[in-house]
């Protein structure tokens, strides 16, 4: 069994990764598996790839006479990564993005990267914190993403100490990823946008944030893939049965008007779809009212959100609760809105939904330093983390204050831009029943584990447990 990372010294990991690449007979092809993988989907300058090339070759040399140490570790880390060989560090305990780049989506779905931890972490004294009207271990999970679209996933995350899940959105039809790549760092963007800035970002396919860094960004282009529902339902049945009873999975659905009906049909698939998730025993579903709004046929390209449009999103809101049975919890997930957007969409949802959810990604124009799309063909793409937490921050105090002035109570499920304990606890500082992360759980597989530590004793509200 893997120790507990806090028990491995770096250069005790760094030893062990190195015997275990010798022992595999990975050592002689890792710079040329690490070129390759840096160069899959566009190729860096010559100067920038000869560097890379030197360093991932004199790594290999030290790696092969003994001579690596603890210094190596980060350089260690990215090669392996972009090599294919990631499974090797979370064999020793050692930190690696969660998702691999180098992958198609199914393949992630069906192995989940990165180190598991021996036990969940717990907050101590049994306190538990109520989230849509459950009891739950500390408060903090994953969002709807590709990191939470599968049974295996939905367990990794559980067990590396994550209890508020949300399962990847799924559509009443199978739907594919957009080609890849689908998801890159963007190492330059190291701080946030002001809210409602226009977002333009710079991410090539071959970009590295260390994990643990704080300052990191993300950006994605994959289209809201989904499996079938037959595919997608058995799934989610396996998923809800590997949580502990504190742990809560909510599921993502969008719907849309594939045919031209108009809202009719639209609201008829959304509610088809959180039928589907009812009946596979979602406790809770969520509306991704940030998904493309299907009702817009001016737009080419990635559509723009549906819950700019709040006539659609209160339809929308108001046919899935009437499918919906009383006991099924229901969230409207958000994107940023502006103040009059925000203020005029709150109080419509706020009788109708358990909880509201915010923010998804910033769309944003995404390029490669050589100016082409870093998503070919596609010009527009979904920024996250640090790029998105001043967004999120202030979506949040405003949700917070417009709860607070109005007469419905619903939870608020904030996320954007968590990446490290202290946007952790900024986000419950102001509010939030529960914080979700999605890039920083990405760039940093024991973000939960630190976060529980740091805040488990402290965090108010707790209803059951030390108080
Ligand atoms: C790769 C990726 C895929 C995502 N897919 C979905 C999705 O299917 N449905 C959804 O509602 N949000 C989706 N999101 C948005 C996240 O749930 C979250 O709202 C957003 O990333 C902001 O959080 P972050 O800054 O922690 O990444 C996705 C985000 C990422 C990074």
């Amino acid at each position: 069994m893997t120790p507990a990372p806090s028990a491995v010294s770096a250069g005790m990991a760094v030893q062990r990764v190195r015997d275990d690449l010798l022992a595999r007979g990975l050592v002689a092809g890792l710079t040329a598996e690490f070129l390759a993988g840096i160069t899959r989907f566009a190729r860096p300058p010559e100067p920038e790839l000869d560097a890379l090339a030197a360093a991932a070759g004199g790594l290999a040399a030290r790696l092969a006479d003994g001579r690596a140490g603890d210094d190596d570790l980060p350089l260690l880390t990215r090669v392996l990564y972009f090599a294919g060989h990631a499974g090797v560090l979370a064999d020793a305990g050692l930190r690696t993005p969660a998702y691999d780049v180098r992958g198609s989506y199914r393949d992630n779905l069906a192995a989940p990267l990165g180190p598991r931890l021996p036990e969940r972490p717990r907050a101590g004294g049994g306190r538990r914190w109520r989230v849509l009207g459950r009891a739950v271990g500390f408060p903090i999970g994953v969002p709807a993403c590709v990191l939470n679209g599968g049974a295996e996933e939905v367990r990794h995350n559980a067990r590396n100490g994550w209890s508020v899940l949300t399962y990847k959105t799924v559509r009443s039809r199978a739907h594919e990823p957009n080609r890849r790549p689908n998801w890159a760092f963007a190492s330059r963007s190291t701080a946030s946008f002001p809210p409602g800035a226009a977002v333009e970002v710079v991410a090539d396919p071959w970009d590295w944030v260390d994990p643990g860094a704080p300052e990191v960004s993300t950006v994605n282009s994959f289209g809201v893939p989904s499996p079938a529902p037959e595919e997608w339902m058995a799934d989610l049945e396996r998923s809800l049965a590997v949580l502990d009873d504190d742990q809560l999975l909510l599921v993502s659905v969008m719907g849309e008007d594939a045919d031209g009906g108009g809202i009719g049909a639209l609201v008829a698939d959304f509610a088809r779809t959180a039928r589907m998730a009812e009946e596979a025993g979602a406790p809770v579903v969520e509306l991704n009212l940030s998904c493309p709004n299907t009702l817009d046929r001016s737009a080419s390209g990635v559509k723009p959100p549906l819950c700019l449009d709040a006539d659609a999103a209160v339809a929308v809101v108001e046919g899935v609760r009437r499918a919906l049975g009383d006991r099924t919890g229901l969230v409207a997930k958000l994107s940023w809105l502006d103040e009059g957007r925000l203020a005029a969409l709150v109080p419509r949802l706020a009788p109708l939904v358990d909880g509201i959810a915010g923010i998804n990604t910033l769309q944003g124009v995404v390029r490669r330093s050589d100016g082409e799309p870093t998503f070919p063909g596609r010009r527009l793409a979904g920024v996250s983390g640090i790029a998105a937490r001043d967004s999120a921050l202030d979506f949040t105090r405003r949700l917070v204050a417009l709860r607070e002035g109005g007469g419905a109570h619903f939870d608020v499920l904030a996320m954007g831009g968590v990446t490290d304990v202290a946007s952790c606890a900024a986000l419950f500082a102001l509010g939030a029943d529960a914080v979700q992360s999605a890039s920083g759980a990405f760039a940093d597989p024991y973000l939960a584990r630190d976060c529980i530590a740091a805040l488990g004793a402290t965090l108010p509200r707790a209803v059951e447990g030390d108080r």
